[in-house]
């Protein structure tokens, strides 16, 4: 059974909404880690639409698991890795305008500012990941640029428009994680996956962690929303007396 990262970006989100106090994401975090996740996962993004620098420090201080740092390779966010110190950071591509992170890193067009990137973090005790696509040619790449992990981007397959493409989605990535635990790699996989499509990746041997973050912040909305309201009818009740 593959580990399992619960990323909560999501909680900050909804409190960038009304740019408050809650919910807040170390609750969460504390919540997640008393429920068996074996690791806590942000991304520190450089717009900060939702994880913010003293979510980030907090956790680092609070966590009893594993703190995995999604981040871009840019230099300001590096420096706030060094300082922080995640367990691990997981480089991942940012674009301002996307609404999530939309595909695995171009290791091969960014070769050599990543190498640098890696050997910093690496100098400083951080173990680095790179988020990737299922593709041989980016993960030998990433083995020779020094990263040790690597997350397999499973957008593709979370999004394939029937069954057939999600069966060859679900193939690449098994491929992929194949090629990559055969060339000594450690090998996670993430982006999209749900409670009902986890299920075939989470099967694959050769996946040792899954990083999941939107379906089960979505999840539990629903699944806790019948006892918000049950709550809050009680705190609007006059008090026995
Ligand atoms: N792994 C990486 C590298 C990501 O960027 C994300 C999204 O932040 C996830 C996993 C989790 O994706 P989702 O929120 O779709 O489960």
């Amino acid at each position: 059974m593959p580990r399992l990262g619960v990323n909560i970006d999501h909680v900050a989100t909804l409190r960038q909404a009304r740019g408050g106090k809650e919910p807040e994401p170390i609750t969460a975090a504390v919540l997640v880690e008393s429920a068996g996740a074996d690791g806590i996962v942000v991304h520190l993004r450089e717009d900060r639409r939702h994880i913010q620098d003293r979510d980030l420090r907090l956790l680092r201080q609070i966590l009893k698991t594993r703190l995995n740092l999604e981040m871009a390779p840019a230099t300001e966010i590096v420096n706030i890795a060094i300082d922080v110190k995640p367990d691990l950071v997981t480089l991942v591509p940012e674009h301002r305008a996307e609404l999530t992170t939309e595909g695995g890193l171009d290791v091969i067009k960014h070769k050599d500012a990543l190498k640098k990137v890696i050997a910093k973090l690496r100098k400083n005790d951080i173990d680095v990941s790179i988020f990737i696509d299922p593709d041989a040619k980016q993960i030998e790449t990433a083995r020779d640029i020094g990263a040790k992990i690597i997350e397999i981007h499973t957008g593709r397959y979370a999004n394939a428009a029937s069954l057939k493409e999600e069966d060859a989605e679900k193939q690449e990535i098994l491929n992929a994680a194949m090629f990559a635990k055969g060339i000594g790699l450690s090998v996670s996989a993430g982006h999209g996956l749900n409670y009902r499509n986890v299920r075939e990746i989470a099967a694959m041997r050769e996946i040792e962690e899954l990083n999941i973050g939107h379906s089960i912040i979505s999840r539990a909305v629903l699944v806790g929303l019948e006892n918000a309201v049950r709550e809050m009818k009680k705190a609007i009740s006059p008090s026995p007396s």
